[in-house]
């Protein structure tokens, strides 16, 4: 049975212009404020916000979402100078997350750190640690700076699910569970943050452990640390789902062919392509009859293109009624890391 928050028993969805963002920012702090869960654009997908200091909103987000509490959520922080607040910084590496902070907040990028205690440990699900970020959204920004207090914010769907990059998008996933939508259109960046953790060394440039690829890219960081994988070092289960092999996933199997050559089709079965660029004589979309092919980055290619439409391209692909997805895989460079990775994770259920 679908979970009903049963103070809620319609969602609203208030549009946002982009020189008038008062009304819908007193609006979601009058629900904030009130312990309650509101769903709010960032620049990289819709977020499910509720007062991080507020336990029994945390809660509220874990229950709309159906996600396990040892799953932790995301900080966000108004301001460079709110990092004290929820996180301790060491000080081996408070040059560093200087450094980083300066040059990616407000933005994409997530720091694993030591907790502050003040942050109620739902937030961390337990953990000793605590991911924060700054988004550059405007309204996420100003909804975080009029309410004065941190905002816990997981990306607005169900636990497992593709992400919202679009009002409609949230509402099919959380309508009816949750009070509020602010719509700020589509979101700029499609895939989530990238989130690191930092390990310092002794005369030489700190480790950057990669939780998760994302819209801050390696060949960026490279300049402040030395980049290794997260699962590298992880030879038991993961600590947090968002590593967990199937994630991001549509309902419809995906699979996503590294090589053109081992697609056979089954009779009578529905396929769609979810194509890079749709080019008319490439390999992937001259393979089959497609009963359906959408394309990322249309014509031209360009990955951030891709990773905008990404979850958008899935969704769409999802309810297209098709027994299977068949994913052309991108070039592993620069944002097509965050792209393969969510493709491979959308896959990993099949
Ligand atoms: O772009 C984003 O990061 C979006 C927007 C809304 O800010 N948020 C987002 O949150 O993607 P979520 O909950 O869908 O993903 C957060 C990831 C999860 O994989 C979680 O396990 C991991 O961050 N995480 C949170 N706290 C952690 C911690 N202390 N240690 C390791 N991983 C952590
Ligand atoms: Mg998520």
């Amino acid at each position: 049975m679908l979970w009903q928050n049963p103070c809620v028993p319609e969602t609203r969805i208030l549009e946002v212009a982009d020189d008038e963002i008062k009304d819908a920012v007193v609006a979601a702090c009058a629900l904030l404020r009130a312990g309650e869960i509101v769903a709010l654009p960032t620049e990289t997908v819709y977020g499910l916000a509720a007062d991080a200091f507020n336990p029994a909103a945390v809660a509220k987000v874990f229950a709309a979402k159906e996600r396990p509490s040892f799953d932790p959520l995301i900080i966000h922080i108004a301001a460079r100078g709110d990092l004290k607040n929820v996180a301790i910084v060491p000080d081996d590496i408070a040059e560093t997350v200087d450094k980083l902070t300066k040059a990616f907040w407000p933005g994409p990028l997530t720091l694993i750190l030591p907790k502050h205690p003040a942050v109620p440990d739902l937030v961390s699900s337990g953990l000793p640690t605590v991911a924060v970020r700054q988004s550059a959204h405007p309204v996420f920004r100003a909804v975080n700076k009029e309410l004065g207090r941190p905002l816990a914010a997981p990306s607005a769907n169900r636990f497992g699910r593709i992400s919202p990059t679009s009002a409609s998008a949230v509402m099919k996933e959380l309508g009816g569970r949750i009070p509020l939508i602010v719509d700020a259109g589509a979101c700029a960046e499609g895939v989530e943050s990238t989130i690191i953790s930092i390990e310092p060394r002794v005369g030489k440039k700190p480790i950057f452990r990669l939780h998760r690829a994302g819209p801050i890219t390696k060949e960026q960081l490279q300049e402040f640390g030395k980049i290794e994988k997260f699962r590298e070092i992880q030879a038991t289960a993961p600590q947090a789902p968002g590593q967990l092999a199937s994630h991001y996933a549509p309902l419809t199997p995906l699979i996503l062919l590294e090589n053109p050559a081992d697609f056979v089709p089954e009779t009578g079965k529905k396929y769609g392509l979810l194509s890079y660029t749709g080019d008319d004589d490439g390999p992937y979309v001259t393979l089959h009859d497609w009963d359906v092919i959408e394309s990322l980055s249309p014509g031209s290619g360009k990955l951030a293109e891709a990773a905008i439409r990404l979850f958008f391209v899935m969704r769409l692909l999802d309810e297209a009624g098709l027994d299977a997805i068949i994913a052309e895989p991108v070039s592993e460079t620069g944002l097509g890391v965050a792209i393969m990775d969510r493709l491979r994770r959308a896959a990993a259920n099949f």
